[in-house]
């Protein structure tokens, strides 16, 4: 009985602190309606310490975080330069407390028992379950899996990737398909996307042809350490967690998708506080040297790159800072391509995606995952941005709804099939020829 007591004491204690630095954190939807205020919003974001979720864009709303402390004068200078906003949730702490409560209690309606080989498609799994899921699946599935260890993460985490063909990699006019997810770690709803990938690819094989026709490569957590913090410390953590910065203060930790080797530091962050901090030069962090060394065993043969990321429905690609590829058109039409697959059969609740090059569409961005896949010669590259599900718990943005998990699997598949029969089908052609 005492150590029951003591025990609900200690289960109420850690409930009380869970998310505790977000209590009174308020989420604001920001319309902006011409580039006047875009500009005059870019001052506002250096100059109040706020966590942009969504870029404002002419037109469109946005999403932004406001510490408790900063509310006001936040409100007061948008009200100064005449941008309306929303203020979609008062205290993002109860959000926070909302999500962990139903993503338990999705998992705990399995009763523990799953008929089902594979992960579940209910919670978002961590880090420890992930790794040993694509351990497991190897030993299971030999003849199509393999598991790689591609090198580790900068606090010593195993970062695995699975290759998966039918012919062991060997068939070399196969073009191989990349896809990774978990580059900035609050993104949990991008590990479904893979996780659903690896599952139609392996376990549940409904797309034979692209099981024979295309090698994968998929890598489902890209910056372990940073996602790991997610779950235990800062659910809304998104750089890795490198130390080797300081700059006198207490910062750490750098944007992983700004520290590619392309346009490196053109238009990121030298601050170590900065979310878009791209670290001491290209490639510095040993989490995009693991896609650094894949894509140079593989760059030749890899004809499709994808990274998953959340949030606003959008299809990008490259180049971030404004330029674009010669074959732009048909990375254009590939991505308007895929998107409308997605959006014949997405949620009614989330918009059509949006597709285009990073800069028109979004903002001005350098040292990221898919330009430099580009930048290398891969035909066909893209970032994913995964919808914003506003369901009826109201969890949006980076906080997941369990609801939405196998959807999101499902529908960012509709997409990635549509891109992988692309470059299936043109190598066929080219093989004819
Ligand atoms: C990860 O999740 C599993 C299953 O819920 C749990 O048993 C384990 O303790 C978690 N690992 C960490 C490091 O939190
Ligand atoms: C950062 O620290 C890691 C691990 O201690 C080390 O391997 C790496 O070289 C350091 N990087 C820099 C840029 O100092
Ligand atoms: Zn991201």
């Amino acid at each position: 009985m005492l150590k029951t007591i003591f025990s609900t004491c200690l289960f109420f204690s850690v409930v009380i602190a869970r998310h505790e630095q977000y209590e009174g954190y308020a989420l604001y939807e920001v319309t902006i309606t011409n580039e006047e205020q875009a500009k005059l919003i870019k001052q506002l974001e250096n100059q109040i310490p706020v966590d942009v979720w969504t870029h404002l864009v002419p037109g469109n709303t946005g999403q932004i975080l406001v510490p408790k402390d900063q509310r006001k004068e936040f409100q007061n200078e948008l009200s100064a330069i005449g941008i309306e906003y929303k203020i979609e949730t008062d205290n993002i702490r109860e959000q926070l407390l909302l999500e962990d409560e139903l993503l338990a209690a999705a998992s705990k309606n399995r009763n523990g028992f799953s008929s089902r080989i594979g992960l579940s498609f209910d919670t978002i799994h961590n880090y420890s379950v992930v790794d040993q899921y694509l351990v497991d699946l190897a030993s299971q599935y030999p003849e199509t899996v393999t598991v790689v260890s591609g090198g580790r993460s900068f606090e010593g985490r195993d970062i695995k990737y699975l290759k998966i063909s039918t012919t062991n990699f060997e068939d070399r006019s196969k073009p191989i398909v990349y896809l990774e997810s978990l580059i900035h770690a609050r993104e949990w709803i991008t590990l479904p996307a893979t996780l659903y990938a690896i599952e139609r690819l392996v376990i549940d094989v409904t797309e034979q042809d692209l099981l024979e026709d295309i090698d994968w490569i998929i890598l489902p957590i890209l910056n372990p350490d940073g996602y790991e913090f997610t779950h235990t410390e800062n659910r809304f953590w998104r750089k890795n967690r490198a130390t080797n910065y300081t700059d006198g203060d207490s910062c750490l930790g750098v944007d992983l998708n700004r520290n590619f080797g392309i346009f490196w530091g053109e238009a990121s962050s030298v601050n170590v506080c900065s979310e878009t901090f791209h670290g001491l030069g290209p490639f510095s962090e040993s989490e995009t040297s693991v896609v650094q060394n894949i894509l140079a065993e593989y760059g030749s043969r890899i004809e499709i790159f994808f990274d998953i990321h959340s949030h606003g429905s959008l299809i990008l690609y490259g180049y971030g800072l404004g330029a674009l590829p010669p074959n732009a058109l048909v990375i254009n039409y590939v991505g308007v391509t895929m998107a409308h697959a997605i959006d014949n059969v997405k949620w009614d609740s989330n918009k059509d995606y949006t597709v285009g090059n990073v800069y028109y569409v979004l903002y001005a961005a350098s040292g990221i995952a898919s330009d430099y896949a580009l930048g290398i010669g891969i035909p066909l590259s893209y970032t994913y941005e995964l919808p914003s599900y506003r369901g009826s718990s109201g969890l949006n943005g980076f906080l997941v709804d369990p609801e939405f998990i196998e959807q999101a699997g499902f529908e960012t598949w509709e997409g990635l099939k549509v891109g992988a029969r692309y470059v299936r089908d043109l190598d066929k052609r080219r093989h004819r020829h």
